[in-house]
Parts: structure tokens; C-alpha cells; sequence
């Protein structure tokens, strides 16, 4: 148990994530000190439809080698390897979660990218980074433990160069009423900040971004979900896993999730933003 006096650091920490992972892997027949970005993705890739979410938003926002990408909220550091790794970027994730930063670093010393993608503790309203640091800033679903949205966003323009893109994969509000909780990104209300989407499209145009793609994802993020717990019922859910990181709630997170998507109590939404050129 994590003793921080953050709520939302206490919400994620865990204590003995790695070794957890590390004998998880092993549970699966993986030999830690030969592994692949291929075997992590189960658990370092923590928001809906996992890889799959993180290679389609990649192929939209325009990366290229050497390109400098921060990543925001980056978790286990799933999506910064995959960066690293397929993209040739090179990649720095921040995160409030302590933990979660020392076992980023250690899964990417793991697989042989730890030059590629580093990390370090951050608050993402509190950017340690100069003003137009990185061509691209990169999230997933962090925003929706973050009330202040205008603070969030304009922290991720700020650090990007003009003409640069704010890529993003996140969880917005829904029509359908308020969400069930527990939910992956917190047990009750207290730390679970949603905003509608269409009003986080007009702050980010109000705030002179220009959004280059923007499509609503929740009718497949159902899908998938569906199809997922699906395999939990029929087969039992496999040693490594995101249930990991989200304590003994784990599968009422995942039932409630499903539902408040099919709802439409929450909604999710894939992005890429460009901050204009001078
Ligand atoms: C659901 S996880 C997503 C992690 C990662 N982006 C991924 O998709 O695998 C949410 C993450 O956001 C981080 N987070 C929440 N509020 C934050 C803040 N104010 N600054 C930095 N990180 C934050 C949490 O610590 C957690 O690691």
C-alpha cells in the first residue's frame, strides 16, 4: 500500500508491482531476461483495448524516427516502449505514481529500450519541462482523475513545439447518466473527474489547437470488452493481466466498465491535435 498523501497515487500504487509481473511472467511460461514488448502488453497497457488502442493512435499521429515524444500518465510505460520500439521516437514518460515510474523504468531496462524510453515522477499539471520540449505530447486515460481539463491540456501544449500534435486516447462523460463505480481509474466518485467531450473539444479549439482527427470509440471499446471478459468466463483470467494493478475490486472494475460503455455513462474518444505553427 502506497503511503502518499495523493489520493489518486494511492488509488494506483499497488507495492510489489514488479515482482508480481516478474512472477506472473513466469507463471505464463516467460523467461524474464528474454522478454518481448509482445509479453508485457497484457499488463503495461493500462486503459481500454490495450495495444490495439496504442498502435492505432500512433499510425495517426504522425511519428517518425528521432521524433521526441512525452508521454502523460504513462502508467507501466507500455505505450512508451511500443513508441520506442516500432516508431524509433525517443520517449519520456512522467507519472504521479511513484511505483509505477521505478517499474516503467525497470520493465524497459528489461526488454533493452531503457535509452530509448525513460521515466520520471511528475505531476502532469506540473510539467518539469521547458516550453516546446517535444514534437509530440501523447495520453491515455489519465485526464479523467484531473478536474482542472484547461490545466491538463494547456500543460501538453505548452511543451510542445509549434506545429507539434497532442495525441490522446481518454474516457470523457457520457450521455447515459453517471458512471457505476468502482471503475479502473477509481473505487468511488471522489477521484473520478469525467468531462464531456464536446466541451474538451471546444477548450482545446478555444485554446487555438487544431484538431486533425477526432472519432468516438465506445460502441467498439464495448466490443472488445465484451469479448474480453468473455474469455475471463470461459477460460479464467490468465496470470498477467491488468487485474494486477487493480487490487481484489479488480472484477466488479471490469463488469462496471463494460456496462457504463454500453450505457454510455462513460465515452471514449481518440484524438490528435496540432498546435499551429507561429
Ligand atoms: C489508467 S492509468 C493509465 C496509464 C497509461 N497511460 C496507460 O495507458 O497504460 C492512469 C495513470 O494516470 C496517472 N495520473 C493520474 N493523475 C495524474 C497526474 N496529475 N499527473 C501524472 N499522472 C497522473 C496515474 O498515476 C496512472 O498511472
Amino acid at each position: 500500500m502506497s503511503t502518499s498523501h495523493d489520493p489518486v497515487e494511492r488509488h494506483y500504487a499497488c507495492g510489489g508491482l514488479l515482482s508480481a509481473i516478474v512472477e506472473a511472467l513466469r507463471a505464463t511460461g516467460k523467461d524474464p531476461s528474454r522478454l518481448t514488448l509482445a509479453d508485457l502488453a497484457p499488463v503495461d497497457e493500462f486503459h481500454v483495448r490495450g495495444r490495439e488502442a496504442t498502435a492505432e493512435l500512433a499510425a495517426c499521429a504522425g511519428l517518425t524516427p528521432g521524433l521526441t515524444v512525452l508521454d502523460v500518465g504513462c502508467g507501466l510505460g507500455g505505450s512508451a516502449r511500443y513508441l520506442a520500439e516500432k516508431y524509433g521516437c525517443r520517449v519520456t514518460g512522467v507519472d504521479l505514481t511513484q511505483e509505477y515510474i521505478e517499474t516503467a523504468q525497470a520493465l524497459a531496462a528489461m526488454v533493452g529500450l531503457a535509452g530509448q524510453a525513460e521515466f520520471r515522477q511528475a505531476n502532469a499539471l506540473e510539467l518539469p519541462f521547458p516550453d516546446e520540449t517535444f514534437d509530440v505530447a501523447w495520453t491515455e486515460h489519465a485526464q479523467m482523475n484531473i478536474p482542472d481539463k484547461e490545466g491538463f491540456f494547456r500543460e501538453l501544449a505548452r511543451v510542445v513545439t509549434p506545429g507539434g500534435r497532442v495525441a490522446f486516447h481518454d474516457v470523457f462523460s457520457g450521455p447515459g447518466g453517471e458512471p457505476r463505480f468502482p471503475v479502473p481509474w477509481a473505487e468511488a466518485p471522489d477521484i473520478s473527474h469525467l468531462a464531456a467531450a464536446d466541451e474538451v473539444r471546444a477548450l482545446l479549439e478555444r485554446m487555438g489547437l487544431r484538431v486533425r482527427m477526432w472519432e468516438d470509440t465506445t460502441a467498439r471499446t464495448a466490443d472488445w470488452f465484451e469479448v474480453l471478459l468473455e474469455r475471463f468466463r470461459t477460460k479464467g483470467r490468465p496470470p498477467l493481466g491488468l487485474h494486477l494493478l487493480m487490487g481484489p475490486s479488480a472484477p466488479a472494475k471490469f463488469e462496471n466498465l463494460l456496462h457504463n460503455l454500453r450505457e454510455e455513462r462513460v465515452t471514449v474518444i481518440v484524438a490528435v491535435v496540432e498546435r499551429p505553427e507561429r
